[in-house]
């Protein structure tokens, strides 16, 4: 496959929205690399917290972005092609899912310096294109030229749902109502944030996946992905 045969795939949306399992089946099934931009963002966060730099209520940001310089991030893949994100090395996927970095990671993620470092990152790694990468800013700043981008969204009580399943299955103790605040607040710095502020890209395909079964789910992405790409391949003879 050549290079002008390959995509940029943006999957943006709310917390818990399902978009990383949507991207990372999409890229799966495509052949593509699949990167989890906030998995970068939980990393920053979770070094932050080691060194003190944040709680649910403070954040030192002078602090957090003159320790910029001593993080490195990269990812190794698993045989089944999920991600294990790495901070200076060390792999981090469980601990980056906690719920102490979840309350922390939305006042890391509106420091200005670190997303310049980390959609400079991000950018170097869609260089080769063959991408999907999700996130929150992906089709509007990171790949506002992507072929392909979807904007996914499903109910708040929903949404709880999902994570509180996925924490309590990895033995957090925790309730739904908690999970449920977590969520609304999240999405609320999210939405208000001065820098990159979550919103739906004009172009990008909106997708609400309250209701949508998997299996239903990857048959429609794979549907837009091959509409693209033969629109993408015609243009490009
Ligand atoms: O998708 P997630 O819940 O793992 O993201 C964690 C946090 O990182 C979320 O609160 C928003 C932030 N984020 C962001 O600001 N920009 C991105 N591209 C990805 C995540």
């Amino acid at each position: 496959m050549s290079s002008h045969d390959k995509i940029i795939i943006a999957i943006d949306g709310y917390s818990s929205s399902g978009k990383s399992t949507m991207a990372r089946r999409l890229a799966a099934k495509i052949g593509y690399r699949y990167i989890d931009s906030g998995a970068m963002y939980r990393a920053v966060t979770l070094h932050a917290l080691r060194l003190g730099l944040v709680t649910p209520a403070t954040v030192d940001s002078d602090a957090i972005v003159k320790s910029l310089p001593g993080l490195r991030i990269d990812f190794s893949i698993r045989p089944d092609g999920s991600q294990i994100t790495l901070l200076n090395g060390e792999p981090v996927e469980k601990e980056i899912r906690s719920l102490q970095v979840s309350e922390c990671v939305s006042l890391v993620a509106a420091i200005a310096a670190v997303r310049r470092a980390l959609v400079d990152m991000q950018r170097a790694l869609g260089r080769e294109k063959g991408i999907v990468m999700d996130g929150r800013d992906i089709g509007t700043a990171v790949f506002p030229d992507a072929e392909l981008k979807l904007f996914v969204n499903a109910s708040a009580d929903k949404r709880a749902e999902r994570r509180y399943k996925e924490l309590t299955a990895k033995g957090e103790t925790i309730s739904y109502e908690e999970v449920l605040a977590n969520v609304r607040k999240r999405d609320h710095i999210d939405e208000t944030r001065s820098e990159s502020p979550l919103r739906k890209a004009p172009d990008a395909i909106l997708f609400d996946n309250s209701e949508i079964s998997l299996d239903r789910q990857d048959a429609i992405l794979f549907d837009l992905y091959q509409t693209t790409i033969s629109r993408h391949n015609e243009a490009a003879y």
